[in-house]
C-alpha cells in the first residue's frame, strides 16, 4: 500500500481540524479542492482573534483598534502582494471572490470599444460576466493544448481585453502564460488572468508575466472563505472608473460630482471581511513556505497515481491532458451510463469521499463538445497516495455493486 509521510505532504493533514487524524477508512477524505480548500489551524485561530479582541472601524474612526486593523490590512494586502510578487501593494484590491473581481473588472471595461478575448473552457465566472460585451472565443477542445496560434491572429482583431484562465478547473491544464502575456503586450492588448485554479499554486509572477490583472480567491489557497482579491497594475487604477460606488470609494463627494479615493479602496465598496482580511496574513505565509516545485511534484505524484488506478477500472474515461503533469491537481471522469450525481453521493455515503460531480461551472464547454457530465477529484496539498488508493478501490466497488 502507498503511504505517504505526513511530513512530505506539503501541508500535513493534522494541520486541518476538519480533516481529523485515524485511519483512513474512518476519516473523511476531501477531494473538492478545486471549490474550496480546507483551513488550517492557524489561519482558523486567525479568525477567531479577530472576533474575540473589540471592534474596531478601519479608514473610518480614528480609535487605537482601528489603527491596528488598518496596519493588518496593509500587512494582509503586502503579504499577497509578496505571494503574487507584485510590485505595490496597494494594486492588490480585496474582494469577496474571483467572481466579484471579474465583475469588477466586466463593469470597468464595459464601455471601452473593442472585443474581449476569451476561449471557450472559461469557468461560468470568468465567461457570464462578458456576455455584456462583444467577444471573440478561442475553441480550445477536450485533449488539445492551448490554441496559440489562434490566439496570436486573435489579437490584431479589435481586443479591448484578453481575459483567459490560468489553469482550467475542468482539466487542471493551464496556457502558456509568460508567452501569452509577452504576444498581448506586442499587440498592446492587456491581459486578465482567472487564478482561481491557478493562485495557490505560488507559480503566478506578475512582475515576469506583465499580466495586468489577476483575479483569484483565497478560499481556494488554505486561506478564510468568502475573500478574494483583483491584482490590478497600478497603471490602471486612474484609468477605470469604479464599478460600483459608495462608501470608502470617494474622497469627497458634492452634488453630482465625486472625487474618487487613489489606492486599492477605490474598488473596495464598503465596510469589508475584516476577519477574513486578519487571517490573511497567516495563510499567505504557511503557502509562501511551500516552494511552487514541491506542489507540482506533489499533485503529480497523486495524479498519476490516481489515473493509473482508474484505468483499471472497466469503463472509466478520462477528460483533459492524458499527462498527469499537465492535469496538476485535476482529474476529471466519467464512466458511460453511470450518473456522475449519484456516484458522488455513494462516495460519500460509503466512503467517506467529498468529490464534486456535474459541469463543473463550465457549461459552455461541455454543451459545445458533448463532453458528458463528470466526477472530479481536486486534490489538495494535505491529499496522501494512501487516499487517493482508499478512494480507487471504494470508486471500483461502487461501481461493481451499486450501479
Ligand atoms: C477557474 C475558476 N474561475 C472562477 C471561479 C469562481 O471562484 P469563486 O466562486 O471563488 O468566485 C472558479 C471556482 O471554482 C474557478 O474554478
Amino acid at each position: 500500500m502507498p503511504v505517504t509521510a505526513q511530513a512530505s505532504l506539503p501541508l500535513a493533514t493534522r494541520r486541518f481540524p476538519g480533516l481529523q487524524q485515524g485511519l483512513v477508512s474512518r476519516r473523511r477524505v476531501y477531494f473538492d479542492n478545486a471549490c474550496l480548500t480546507p483551513v488550517p489551524a492557524e489561519v482558523a485561530e486567525a479568525v477567531k482573534d479577530y472576533y474575540s479582541q473589540a471592534p474596531g472601524c478601519p479608514l473610518r474612526n480614528n480609535s487605537g483598534r482601528s489603527g491596528d486593523l488598518e496596519e493588518r490590512i496593509r500587512e494582509a494586502r503586502d503579504s499577497v502582494r509578496s505571494f503574487l510578487n507584485a510590485k505595490f501593494s496597494d494594486e492588490i484590491v480585496f474582494t469577496p471572490n474571483t467572481t466579484f473581481g471579474i465583475n469588477l473588472l466586466s463593469g470597468a471595461f464595459l464601455y471601452r470599444p473593442g472585443k474581449v478575448l476569451l476561449t471557450d473552457l472559461e469557468h461560468n465566472s470568468n465567461r457570464l460576466p462578458w456576455l455584456a460585451h462583444d467577444r471573440l472565443e478561442l475553441p480550445w477542445p477536450p485533449g488539445q493544448p492551448f490554441p496559440l496560434d489562434a490566439y496570436r491572429r486573435a489579437l490584431h482583431q479589435n481586443i479591448k481585453l484578453v481575459s483567459v484562465t490560468a489553469r482550467s478547473n475542468v482539466t487542471g491544464e493551464s496556457p502558456p502564460i509568460t508567452e501569452l502575456v509577452r504576444e498581448a503586450i506586442i499587440a498592446g492588448v492587456p491581459v486578465h488572468l482567472d487564478a482561481a485554479q491557478a493562485f495557490a499554486s505560488g507559480e503566478l509572477d506578475v512582475t515576469e508575466s506583465r499580466a495586468d490583472f489577476v483575479s483569484f480567491s483565497l478560499h481556494k489557497a488554505y486561506g478564510p472563505t468568502g475573500l478574494g482579491g483583483l491584482y490590478m497594475r497600478r497603471e490602471w487604477r486612474a484609468r477605470l472608473e469604479p464599478t460600483y460606488s459608495g462608501a470608502g470609494t470617494v474622497d469627497d463627494h458634492f452634488g453630482e460630482k465625486s472625487e474618487w479615493t487613489d489606492g486599492a479602496p477605490r474598488f473596495e465598496y464598503g465596510l469589508q471581511n475584516y476577519a477574513a482580511i486578519y487571517a490573511v496574513p497567516v495563510a499567505m505565509q504557511l503557502l509562501a513556505g511551500i516552494p511552487p516545485q514541491a506542489t507540482r511534484d506533489h499533485f503529480a505524484e497523486l495524479n498519476a497515481f490516481l489515473r493509473t488506478e482508474l484505468r483499471r477500472i472497466p469503463g472509466v474515461r478520462l477528460v483533459g491532458p492524458g499527462d498527469p503533469v499537465v492535469g496538476h491537481h485535476v482529474c476529471s471522469f466519467y464512466v458511460p451510463g453511470a450518473d456522475p450525481q449519484r456516484l458522488s453521493s455513494l462516495l460519500d455515503m460509503a466512503g467517506n469521499f467529498q468529490v464534486r460531480a456535474g459541469r463543473l461551472c463550465a457549461h459552455h464547454w461541455f454543451h459545445k463538445y458533448e463532453v458528458p457530465d463528470v466526477i472530479r477529484v481536486s486534490f489538495g496539498l494535505h491529499n496522501s497516495l494512501e487516499e487517493v488508493e482508499a478512494y480507487a478501490k471504494v470508486f471500483g466497488i461502487i461501481l461493481r455493486h451499486y450501479l
